[in-house]
Formats: structure tokens, sequence, C-alpha cells
């Protein structure tokens, strides 16, 4: 059997956009509206958008996932993470938002929110497995299915922590 490709992690670009919506709409029931994933990208915004991407050069440079996070004050939430259905399950998502939290810290982050669907089985295994806990549930808040969001906090970002989660290869920034 062959390896998996190895992926790239860097900063998402305009170019991106078409690969990176593409994506968003396959992995989530309520996509992001038009334009926002641009609106993450504009100057003065205070976000941090990344793409991972195969360089395995039959893939043509494919984006497999991508992560942003907001910041404000010392608190960067987790807007958005997600990884193509068949580059699931190698870690992708982990080191996606490990290298976004890292940067986060390196602005000033120090503690980490996100909602998330109770179902999501796959995100909360992540969540969990990288110290986030859950602090609280908002009953209904998803307007599609009415399911309940539970709100996760990483209390105290640990760069050395998150940096044993990331490959050298890995970073491209
Ligand atoms: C959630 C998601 C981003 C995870 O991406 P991923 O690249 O497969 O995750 P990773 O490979 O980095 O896995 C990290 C951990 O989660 C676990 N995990 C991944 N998928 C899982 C699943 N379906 N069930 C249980 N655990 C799972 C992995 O085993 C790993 O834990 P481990 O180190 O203990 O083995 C991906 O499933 C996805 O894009 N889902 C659709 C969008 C979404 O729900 N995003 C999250 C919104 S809050």
């Amino acid at each position: 059997m062959s390896s998996p490709a190895p992926i790239r992690l860097r900063r998402m670009t305009q170019a991106d956009l078409p690969q990176v919506e593409a994506l968003d709409r396959l992995s989530f029931r309520t996509p992001w509206p038009p334009s926002s994933f641009a609106y993450e990208l504009r100057p003065d915004a205070s976000s941090i958008c990344l793409v991972a991407e195969s360089t395995d050069a039959a893939a043509q440079k494919q984006i497999i996932g991508n992560v942003v996070i907001w910041l404000a004050a010392d608190e960067a939430q987790v807007a958005t993470l997600a990884v193509a259905l068949e580059h699931r399950g190698r870690g992708v998502a982990r080191a996606l938002l490990a290298s976004a939290l890292l940067e986060a810290w390196q602005l000033g982050a120090r503690k980490s929110v996100l909602e998330v669907r109770v179902s999501n089985e796959a995100a909360l295994h992540l969540y969990y497995g990288m110290g986030y806990k859950p602090v609280g549930l908002r009953a209904g808040y998803y307007e599609d299915t009415h399911e309940d969001a539970l709100l996760l906090t990483l209390e105290e970002i640990q760069p050395e922590a998150l940096q044993k989660l990331l490959k050298p290869a890995e970073s491209g920034f």
C-alpha cells in the first residue's frame, strides 16, 4: 500500500478560495455564505486562515483542509475547521488546529473557545484530545436541525505541546 501524500500547512490566499469554498460546501450542512472566506482574508481582519495542501505532484497541490480562527483580546475562537473526506483520520485537522493556535498564541491569545454539534464525534475526539473541555451547552443552537451545541474551552494554549503535534515538514511558514 502506498504511504499517504505529504502535506504542507500554509496561510490561505485569495487563489485558494474556490477550493476552500468547495471543501466547506462538502463538509458542512450549512456552508458559510458566499464571500465569507474572502472577508476573513481582508488585510485588517483579526483572523488566522490556514490551509493544508497535498504536496503530492499527482494531486496538483490540492487543498485538503482549512481552518479559520478569530482573535478577540486573549481569546482564539475556532470559526471553522474541515478536512476533505478522503484525507480524514491522518492527523490533518490536528496539525491545522495546532498550527493556527500556535500563531494565535504568538499574537497574544491565551485561551481558545469553540462550538461543536453534540453529535460530531470526530470533532469532539479531536478537540478533547487537544485539551478542550466542555463548559456549556447551547440548546437548539443549529438552525438546520435545532441540534444542541457544546461550548468547549481550552483554558491555556500551551505552545510547547502544540509544537510537538507538528511535524517539521508540515509548516510552510
Ligand atoms: C472533524 C474533522 C475536521 C477531523 O479531521 P481529521 O483530519 O480526520 O482529524 P484528525 O485525523 O486530525 O484526527 C484527530 C483525532 O480525532 C480522531 N478522529 C478523527 N475522525 C474520527 C471519527 N470519525 N471518529 C472518532 N474519532 C475520530 C482521530 O482518531 C484522532 O484521534 P487520535 O489521535 O486519538 O487517534 C473532519 O472529520 C471534518 O472535516 N469533519 C466535517 C467538518 C466538521 O465537522 N468540522 C468540525 C466543526 S466543529
